[in-house]
């Protein structure tokens, strides 16, 4: 029987230690952290991601600019007010949110946030801070499902670690966070023969995969650290890529969905936002 890791609990422990760092930056500083948020269109799930994330940044206690565009916005002019707030001194983090409406090109738009405001950690030049292992923020889901590996206080050194899923979000720099924790990391994805056996070497699982209930109690290892990155929308409600209630009886320690990583992304967006905020304080 598995530790369930409280995904709800640990982010409410990150916010309110933020908190009192983004008072003393506002004593040290003389102004607020700000982050701006766009949101493009009528997305239902996007509104809710980014009504949850303006919640979070006054709950610490941060300036929050939201800015709202119709479905039929032009690409100049999501690219007019991205380079507008890259160029606010005011203004300490941009974030665009995924996914824009399909005639606008997201990389394009993306590129025109400067990497000193970059809190989703998107940017190549993030990207490849965090390849060579160089301070940068990282992108928040993987950098959340590290903090609950490290506040649950697991070893990670020397373990083998699996990734399922390859994704710039999330596969990709968890998979390098677990190498620099003296991880061995595995990523594994839709061409990988014999992802049973793969899996079944696991000492940390993490899933990001997309798919319901995916991970099957038959992949894991006893005792092995699962966490569950997906979500899925099904009309059971919100699921896991890991089939929870058999998989529980066999790891060591689970995250669950809901309740599980999702809270820790948008913890990690506040801490990117303070990070951003106190590096452009110290440059
Ligand atoms: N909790 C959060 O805050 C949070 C944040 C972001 C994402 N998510 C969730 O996490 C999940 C993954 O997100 P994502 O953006 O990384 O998704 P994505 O871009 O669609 O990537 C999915 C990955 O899963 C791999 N995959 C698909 N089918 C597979 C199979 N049968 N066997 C092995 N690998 C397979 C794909 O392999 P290929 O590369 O070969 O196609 C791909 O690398 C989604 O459910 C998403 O909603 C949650």
């Amino acid at each position: 029987m598995s530790k369930i890791i409280n995904g709800k609990e640990i982010a409410q422990s990150v916010k309110d230690n933020l908190k009192e760092k983004v008072l003393q930056f506002e004593k040290d500083y003389g102004r607020k952290i700000t982050l701006a948020v766009i949101l493009v269109g009528e997305n239902p799930a996007s509104q809710v991601y980014v009504k949850n994330k303006i919640t979070a940044t006054e709950y610490v206690g941060m300036k929050s600019l939201s800015f709202r565009l119709p479905e039929n916005a032009t690409e100049r002019e999501v690219s007019d007010l991205v380079t507008s707030l890259g160029a606010d001194d005011n203004v300490d983090g941009i974030l665009v949110q995924l996914p824009l409406p399909k005639h606008l090109d997201e990389n394009k738009i993306l590129a025109l946030i400067p990497a000193s405001k970059d809190v989703d950690g998107f940017l190549a030049e993030n990207v490849g801070n965090l390849l060579l292992g160089l301070p940068t923020t990282v992108a928040c889901t993987p950098f959340g499902v590290l903090q609950m590996l490290k506040y649950e206080g697991i070893e990670l050194t020397g373990k083998n670690a699996v990734v399922i899923g390859r994704s710039n979000i999330v596969g990709k720099p968890m998979a390098m966070l677990l190498l620099k924790e003296n991880c061995t990391v595995t990523i594994c994805h839709s061409k990988t023969v014999n992802l049973k056996g793969v899996c079944k070497n696991a000492d940390i699982l993490v899933a990001a995969i997309g798919k319901p209930k995916f991970v099957t109690a038959d992949m894991v290892k006893e005792g092995a650290v699962v966490i569950d990155v997906g979500i899925n929308r099904t009309e059971n409600g919100l699921v896991g890529d890991v089939d929870f209630e058999a998989v529980k009886e066999i790891a060591s320690y689970i995250s669950p969905v809901p309740g599980g990583v999702g809270p820790m992304t948008i913890a990690m967006l506040l801490e990117n936002t303070y990070i951003c905020a106190t590096k452009r304080e110290n440059k």
